[in-house]
């Protein structure tokens, strides 16, 4: 008898009755072989397959090219790796010791789920919001980020000018190799932060908050996160230290990038410009930056040495959260560094909202690390954030391609932040909302056992 199932060439046989009563499988008679149908045919058109073959002009211009083809901030980060030394790349890309921290906050904004509403006009939404009295383009703001002019030449003024045109706000590092006059300078009309690390030399903490009143800064950042200098491991194989001690490998492979060292040697020297006049070298600045010795005492002091707007940065800890803003802060960056600093802490996102409970509604409440889609702001804001800020996102734009490259993560952001918004049926920025996003695993941090008893309102948090 022939097996049904061999053979998928075969049609399929079906079950008959045997004249002797026996079931027999019978195959039944192949389909007629019906003709060809027929078809009508024409010459071809020439007008109809240029609609669908649109050919991109060519471009001579090599930025503008490998920049259009970008379309995420993963392109930039793989266009960032291809134009860049590796050390620079890596000093960029890379995060402390095992890199736990770092993988967890990425983890945390993909294990998001979003949950859309139906049938809203979503047309022209408007992603502005309101951050510390201004209007901002989209809840974004440019994460401090020093060393910026060793990944290319247009540095912080570039990212400051690429801030003002898209009315977002720039904080510049204290340790930028732009000074906080020459990014005034490039962008007077723009929304200027100033990060600060206060040091143990108070004449110099002075003297940094002089001059960021004196260039118009509206808001300083005080960063707390770095009492000692977190372990790089990747810089430090690198060689690329301060001072610097750069391995043969690492000086072979910056010789393959002709155009980055031209840049380099050709434009003021990459040094804290901001600190420029202060005597000692690079080591010496650097030592004097990563303060063991602050604490809540140089908060105080900063509160009553800086009339504006003032944040804390590198906040994770609702009980800390809590402390800073009864200090008079303005309110708070949950930032874990971009996981540069302490490794194993948790995700920013997971701590967001146990921080917004705690400081209350109306604090200011800014979600950083890890952000490189423009879902991701989506999902901060509605955990509770009032904006985020990023620093690599941008930072693989100006690897990539300057200026330019920075106005191209913008570009990308504000797209997938407009389509997140979009898709899930809101038309506002502020219209997100907390149940349009649920975080798996978020809502149990911190454990219960390790709240500190009544620092913030119990149940109030989600
Ligand atoms: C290359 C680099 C340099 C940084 N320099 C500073 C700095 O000078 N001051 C500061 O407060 N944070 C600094 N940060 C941290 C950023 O402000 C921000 O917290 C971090 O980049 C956020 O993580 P993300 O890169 O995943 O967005 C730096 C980050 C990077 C990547």
């Amino acid at each position: 008898m022939t097996n049904p199932e061999s053979g998928p060439e075969m049609v399929a046989p079906t079950r008959a009755e045997a004249p002797d009563g026996a079931a027999a499988w019978v195959r039944p008679a192949p389909p007629m072989k019906a003709p060809a149908p027929r078809v009508t045919r024409r010459m071809p058109r020439w007008s109809e397959v240029r609609e669908l073959v649109q050919f991109r002009r060519p471009t001579a211009d090599p930025v503008r090219r490998r920049l259009e083809g970008a379309l995420t901030i993963g392109d930039l980060r793989r266009l960032a790796r291809r134009t860049t030394p590796r050390a620079v790349f890596d000093y960029v890309d890379g995060s402390a010791d095992e890199g736990v921290t770092v993988a967890r906050n990425r983890a945390a904004f993909r294990d998001v789920t979003f949950l859309p509403e139906a049938l809203h006009a979503v047309k022209d939404p408007d992603l502005s919001t309101d951050l510390l009295g201004r209007r901002i383009s989209m809840p974004f703001v440019f994460a401090p980020t020093g060393y910026t002019r060793m990944m290319h030449h247009h540095g912080e003024a570039g990212v400051a000018r690429v801030a003002q045109r898209n009315g977002l706000p720039y904080a510049l590092s204290t340790v930028g190799t732009s000074s906080i006059e020459e990014v005034h300078e490039a962008a007077p009309e723009g929304d200027n932060w100033f990060q600060l690390y206060l040091t143990n030399n108070e004449a110099l903490n002075e003297e940094l908050v002089d001059r960021a009143l004196a260039a118009g800064v509206t808001t300083a950042v005080l960063t707390i996160d770095t009492a000692v200098a977190g372990r790089r491991l990747l810089d430090v194989r690198n060689g690329l230290t301060i001072p610097p001690s750069l391995t043969l490998q690492t000086f072979l492979d910056m010789s393959r990038f002709p155009y980055w060292w031209v840049n380099k040697l050709t434009t003021p020297p990459v040094e804290f410009a901001s600190l420029r006049d202060f005597p000692g070298t690079s080591a010496d600045v650097a030592a004097l930056l990563f303060d063991p010795g602050l604490d809540y005492d140089d908060l105080a002091w900063l509160r009553r040495r800086w009339p504006h707007n003032l944040l804390v940065k590198g906040v994770l800890n609702p009980a800390d959260a809590e402390r800073v803003v009864a200090m008079g802060a303005d309110g708070v960056v949950v930032s874990n560094h971009g996981g540069r600093q302490l490794d194993r802490t948790p995700a920013t996102l997971h701590m967001l909202p146990a921080v917004r409970a705690a400081v209350g509604p109306e604090s200011t409440v800014i979600l950083d690390s890890g952000v490189t889609h423009g879902q991701d702001i989506v999902a901060a804001m509605a955990l509770g954030a009032d904006a985020v800020m990023a620093g690599r996102a941008y930072l693989y734009g100006i690897m990539a391609g300057g200026e330019r490259g920075v106005e191209r993560a913008v570009e990308i952001l504000r797209a997938e932040y407009q389509r997140g918004l979009q898709l899930l049926g809101l038309d506002a920025t502020s219209k997100i909302a907390r149940h349009h996003v649920s975080i798996p695993g978020g809502e149990a941090w911190p454990p219960s056992d390790r709240r500190p008893e009544g620092t913030w309102p119990a149940g109030s948090w989600v």
